[in-house]
């Protein structure tokens, strides 16, 4: 019997992946691409590769929207969503029968969009935008950050689902404004485009580093960290946490914020994603990484 020649272990991370499927703008991006960016308690930041190209952020905006609903009503939102793991896919509508239209957690698309609808109340859908944008770019520093019009349409033509989903909560009474325009607001907030330089800095606050924004107090950054350690990779979850050990937040753009608290906030890129929706090459480093650094909070 021949052995196959030995592969180097990047091309083996290389050759499972492809770009998200569903968004036509996301799947014409070359797969292989990698970028990343650490930012550090002293303020340093430590990249490699494409660290400075924008990226769309796709479910990494849910952190964000959390973030600024927090900030509005508190714990008033846990009324409306849970905060238990899915284990089951992002854009499952599977559960929300079973549960009576109440999403298992603010990660999943159902009750991202129910937190979306929860940040519109009372008023237009571009003055909920306004302020998760504004939150963004205060937390990253950067009044460039902006959102990618052509992406947004793109999901718009195309999110079927998310459409199932926000009428499916409208029948459970748990989405008080228009879906359309709850659903205009979501896929403009997953449009938005950061690098992972910003990324790392916009995570700064959630990782509790010297110097962060206030506007996200510890309190409250402890909890969008249980979220994003349980809930964060979908079904992945389980596996991200046995393998790297950190909470994180993927985005079927391909991008990963890891958080690693008290030391470092991480930005990573690359299109390519595994089963789970998450990036397949950003998974692998963010283990390296953790590894290497003994970063995870399991020890
Ligand atoms: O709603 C969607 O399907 C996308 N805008 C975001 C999904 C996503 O990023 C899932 N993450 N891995």
């Amino acid at each position: 019997m021949r052995l196959a020649p030995p592969v180097p272990i990047l091309d083996v991370i290389r050759c499972y992946a492809s770009s998200c499927s569903y968004i036509p703008e996301l799947a014409v991006i070359a797969p292989q691409q990698f970028g990343i960016a650490i930012s550090l308690p002293d303020g340093g930041t430590v990249t490699a590769g494409d660290a400075a190209k924008p990226l769309s952020i796709q479910s990494i905006s849910k952190v964000f929207s959390l973030a600024c609903v927090l900030g509005r009503i508190g714990d008033q939102i846990w009324t409306r969503v849970g905060r238990e793991p899915s284990g089951s896919r992002f854009d499952s509508i599977q559960l929300l029968e079973i549960e009576h239209g109440r999403p298992r957690n603010p990660f999943i698309n159902a009750g991202a969009i129910v937190v979306t609808d929860e940040l519109l109340a009372g008023r237009a859908p571009r003055e909920a935008l306004a302020e998760i944008l504004g939150l963004v770019r205060t937390l990253a520093e950067d009044d460039d950050i902006h959102i990618s019009e052509s992406v947004a349409q793109s999901e718009t033509m195309t999110g079927h689902r998310n459409r199932a989903l926000a009428h499916y909560l409208k029948s459970y009474n748990n989405l008080l404004n228009n879906p359309e325009h709850v659903l205009g607001t979501y896929f403009h907030q997953c449009a938005i485009e950061m690098s992972c330089i910003q990324l790392a800095k916009a995570g700064r606050a959630i990782a509790g580093l010297p110097d962060a924004s206030a506007i996200i107090s510890l309190p409250k950054a402890r909890r969008l960290n249980a979220l994003m350690m349980l809930c964060g990779q979908y079904d992945g979850s389980g596996e991200f946490a046995f393998r790297v050990g950190l909470p994180a937040k993927s985005g079927v753009g391909g991008g990963l914020l890891v958080i690693v608290p008290g030391r470092a906030s991480i930005g990573i890129w690359s299109p390519g994603l595994n089963v789970f929706g998450n990036s397949h090459m950003g998974t692998h480093a963010a283990e390296r990484l953790a590894h290497a650094m003994n970063w995870a909070v399991f020890g």
